[in-house]
């Protein structure tokens, strides 16, 4: 079979991270190949997938690493950040715990990269309303106070997931 390989300008790395059961494989699966699973599996270790993106006739590969949000592959993660340009952190908009802890995200990613990267916080099951249990504004004032892109999304329903990864690849371009 044929296989294309494709040019590029630019290749960017990126890093999702968040709690386990976030959503940070189906907004992967779902921004790369328009795919959702209702019982996806956990992420062991890491994982990752590409994406082709055009800005000003440049052509960006996205190299997006999809990491284990359960502690016990922490060790293992983190060695994944190096390189990056970017990173999204992802919380639930149901579990006001996932939306605290990125606030240790924040630090554990900042304390394994020696440069300052984009960084994007992503609220994520927006279509769970009914079971909002985080706030926009204030997930949007963190966002603000630590210079963090911010976007709420749903894999499932697929709103603006394209936008949140456009956006990270534009702000690093
Ligand atoms: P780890 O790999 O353990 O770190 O978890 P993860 O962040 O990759 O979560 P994953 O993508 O595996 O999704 C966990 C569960 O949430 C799955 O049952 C998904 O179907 C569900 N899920 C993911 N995104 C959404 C969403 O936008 N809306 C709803 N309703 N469910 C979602
Ligand atoms: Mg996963």
């Amino acid at each position: 079979t044929a296989q294309y390989d494709y040019d590029y300008d630019y290749l960017f790395k990126l890093v999702l991270i968040g709690d386990s059961g976030v959503g940070k494989s189906n907004l992967l699966t779902r921004y790369s190949g328009n795919e959702f699973q209702v019982n996806s599996k956990s992420t062991i270790g890491v994982e990752f997938a590409t994406k082709i993106v055009k800005i000003d006739g440049k052509v960006i590969k996205a190299q997006i690493w999809d990491t284990a949000g359960q502690e016990r592959y922490r060790a293992i993660t983190k060695a994944y950040y190096r390189g990056a340009l970017g990173a999204l952190i992802v919380y639930d908009i149901t579990k006001t715990k996932s939306y605290e802890n990125c606030n240790d995200w924040l630090n554990i990613l900042n304390s394994n990269l020696d440069n300052d990267i984009v960084i994007g916080l992503i609220g994520n099951k927006k279509d769970l309303q009914h079971q909002r249990a985080v706030p926009v504004e204030e997930a949007q004032e963190f966002a603000r106070n630590n210079q963090l892109l911010f976007t709420e999304t749903s894999a499932l329903s697929n709103e603006n997931v394209e936008r949140a990864f456009d956006e990270l690849i534009n702000s690093i371009y």
